[in-house]
């Protein structure tokens, strides 16, 4: 199924190598939170560099329905005057979503303590997914939700009119949880406590200092314990938004197995909350450079230059590492099966529960092509064919999973017969130029018929 409804099968070949300059889109979680901050702020907050893919258009709508005036200007900027902490007001339609997980629950937890009734649904993989691990904590403010079996979308919020503060370990490591907590905490009195024992991206920390509220993050035997001060008045700000990581990850990557490819990828975001990834190639033997490292707008940035590495080895990698690239698993495993030996990636059974069941979906599509996965409940194994090792020639379901889609072309880029897709449409989520820029590195991509 496709995210329009038809779908749009996809295939890469091996064309030789991938080569030249990557400039690949802003960062989807930041975009996110910029609009929805500054649709909490009181004024315009001013952003470039914000990621237009489908998720993050689909947050600024809701902005709209909630009442911030959402502008797209012709130099590319965009603004968001926003209405103030607890200025929110009822949407006239249901919020929905599209395929972000991301959105929804950054947004559920937003209207958590406005006094009002918010429905909220999306396609069919944000539908499937788990909600209560959301709506739970957000119970505690004095939110209800009314929701599917399992708390699934469609769902029905209803806001709190008068919340209390709350204190809340999350029981699982998710940024969403944590920032639908804190987005909450926002609009009640006193101060909303979260505590999270793995340390998840910080960006809605990050960012809620930059628009001026009180918030104090400290490490103990607890794990990491974030304080906010309720109802501040949220300034303005000026964003510009760093270029995302998890879609570096793809020509990085895809640079790494194809023969001869050689790939800057300039100005990534290398927060350490993020950057797992990138450790854990060079770990592998990965020809991989941070040129150029400097602070840009309070994070760590450096440009990324990718070289062909025919001397990668499988590593267990750690599971304390897990959190910080969660989304980069799938083409982890692309990277696993042209690497000498055995990949083992365990504590991951967050990947389950993604747009797709990541574990299975990139099993499933590997085994066809050539390769031995093993797996269970929360680990996973690549058992790598070397380079130029992996046969290809395979048609996989993307599953309404852009990380899915991407990680299966680019195996294609670099396996010995062409790799399909069966819907490349989901890809337009968090990198709409992932076409257009990967052909100008030097990939084949052609539209087989559906
Ligand atoms: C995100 C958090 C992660 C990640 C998602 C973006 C965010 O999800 O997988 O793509 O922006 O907060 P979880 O919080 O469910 O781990």
């Amino acid at each position: 199924m496709s995210a329009h409804g038809t779908p749009a099968p996809l295939q890469t070949r091996n064309a030789g190598p991938l080569t030249g300059t990557a400039e690949v889109p802003g960062d989807k979680s930041i975009s996110h939170r910029a609009l929805i901050f500054g649709a909490m702020a009181v004024g315009e907050t001013r952003i470039t560099g914000l990621l237009e893919g489908q998720d993050v258009l689909d947050t600024g709508r809701a902005m709209q329905a909630l009442g911030a005036e959402v502008v797209h200007h012709e130099d590319g900027s965009w603004s968001v005057h926003g209405v103030g902490v607890g200025g929110f007001s009822e949407p006239d339609h249901v919020i929905d979503c599209g395929n972000s997980g991301t959105g929804v629950r950054l947004i559920m937890g937003a209207v958590a303590t406005h006094g009002f009734a918010t429905t909220f649904t999306g396609d069919a993989s944000l539908t499937s997914r788990p909600m209560a691990r959301v709506t739970d904590p957000l119970a505690l403010f004095g939110a209800q939700a009314f929701g599917r079996t399992g708390g699934r979308l469609p769902l029905t919020l209803i806001g709190a009119s008068d919340p209390v503060p709350v204190r809340y370990a999350t029981p699982v490591p998710s940024a969403q949880v944590k920032s639908a907590v804190l987005l909450a905490g926002l609009n009640a009195p006193g101060e909303t406590v979260v505590i999270e024992r793995e340390a998840t991206r910080d960006h809605s920390e990050r960012m809620l200092a930059g628009f001026g509220a009180t918030i104090a993050t400290e490490e103990n035997g607890e794990g990491r314990v974030i304080t906010l001060k309720g109802r501040p008045e949220l300034q303005p700000q000026e964003i510009a938004v760093p270029r995302d990581p998890s879609s570096a990850a793809f020509p990085v990557c895809a640079a790494l197995i194809t023969e001869g490819s050689d790939v800057l990828v300039p100005n990534i975001g290398l927060n350490p909350t993020r950057a797992g990834l990138f450790e854990t190639l060079r770990e592998m033997g990965a020809d991989l450079a941070y040129e150029n490292p400097r602070e840009e707008g309070g994070e760590p940035v450096a440009d990324l230059h990718a070289r062909f590495s025919p001397e990668m080895k499988g590593i267990c990698v750690p599971p304390e590492r897990a959190a910080s690239m969660i989304d980069e698993y799938p083409v982890l495993s692309v990277v696993a099966a042209f690497a000498e030996g055995v990949t083992d990636m365990p504590g991951v059974a967050e990947l389950r529960v993604k747009e797709s069941d990541r574990i299975d979906a990139m099993a499933q599509g590997l085994r066809a092509a050539g390769v031995t996965v093993d797996e269970g409940d929360d680990w996973w194994r690549v058992h790598g064919r070397g380079p130029g090792g992996v046969e290809g020639g395979v048609t996989v379901a993307a599953r309404l999973d852009h990380r899915i889609a991407m990680s299966f072309l680019c195996l294609g880029m670099a396996s010995i017969n062409p790799v399909t897709v069966d819907d490349a449409s989901p890809i337009s989520t968090s990198f709409p130029i992932f076409e257009p820029l990967m052909t100008s590195l030097g990939a084949a991509f052609s539209r087989p018929e559906g």
